[in-house]
């Protein structure tokens, strides 16, 4: 058997987490990551068999179950993961429709995965029937697009093409735009329901006042996406202010996507 802590997964686990950290976007505990792994990538690492304990999750989900993920502890700080990944994340094979997890690594000091984990499954379900590709939901806190969730319009219309308008390269990373819900309490069911349901349009889900989901195929495609995400949502807090004498009109935007061979989300340009 080989070192888990050798993994591929797990190596960028460690890394992207630190990075996460050093950017501002996971202050204390906050933000969580889950990753969906692969059960023959696993088992070169873990005795799929060895069950440590079993972890209710509260909430259903038979599309999941057997697949396994890579998650972050709750109440756990990313900027610790580094120095202890087996306290700090763990190793879940989802059974019982959903309704139950068998932990197979990690959670060392007794604990367990993220309070947003309802938000995190509901999301994968969502992503994979439409990506099957899909790997990783993200959540953090950056401060700039925390920030504009109290200036503009929620309107997610209107959010999107806002950001659109900060950066040339929005439109080209994020064509399906920017779903918003307003201020909800975080770590429950029913928080999870509505961003899963927000992910079938979007790989972003903006949490207002709170943070921002992000879906992709592996951590990196996340990551970027939260990151150009949040650029648009600097330079917007950097103008908000200001007059805007100069912006990126929807016949540039309609010249990015013929250049890039994007498609902005439909109904989005004018
Ligand atoms: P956890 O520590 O439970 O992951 O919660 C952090 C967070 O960001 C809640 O939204
Ligand atoms: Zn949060």
């Amino acid at each position: 058997m080989k070192d888990i802590l050798t993994a591929p997964f797990m190596v960028e686990m460690i890394r992207i987490t630190a990075n996460m950290y050093d950017h501002g976007w996971d202050e204390r505990n906050g933000g969580n990551i889950s990753l969906l792994l692969e059960e023959e990538e696993l088992a070169e690492y873990l005795d799929l068999s060895a069950l440590i304990r079993t972890i209710p999750t509260g909430f259903r989900a038979p599309e999941l179950c057997g697949k396994y993920f890579l998650v972050t502890g709750t109440g756990k700080y990313f900027k610790n993961v580094q120095y202890a990944p087996d306290v700090n994340l763990g190793i879940v094979r989802i059974t019982d429709e959903g309704e139950s997890t068998e932990l197979l690594w990690g959670f060392s000091d007794g604990g367990k995965f993220t309070s947003e984990f309802p938000a995190h499954m509901m999301s994968h379900v969502a992503r994979l029937s439409i990506d099957p590709e899909n790997r990783v939901v993200m959540h953090c806190h950056p401060s700039n697009i925390l920030a504009m969730t109290f200036v503009p319009t929620l309107d997610e219309r209107e959010f999107t093409r806002t950001l659109w308008q900060m950066c040339t390269e929005c439109l080209v990373v994020f064509p399906d735009g920017v779903n918003v819900l307003p201020w909800m309490l975080c770590g429950t069911n029913e928080i999870g329901v509505v961003t899963a349901e927000k992910m079938k349009t979007a790989r972003i889900v903006v949490w207002a006042q709170h943070g921002i989901y992000g879906a992709g195929k592996d951590l990196d495609e996340a990551f970027g996406l939260i990151e150009t995400v949040e650029k648009g949502a600097e330079i917007y807090m950097k103008i908000a202010h200001l007059p805007r004498i100069n912006t990126i009109t929807d016949e540039m935007m309609h010249e990015i996507e013929g250049g890039f061979k994007v498609k902005a989300r439909e109904g989005y340009l004018d």
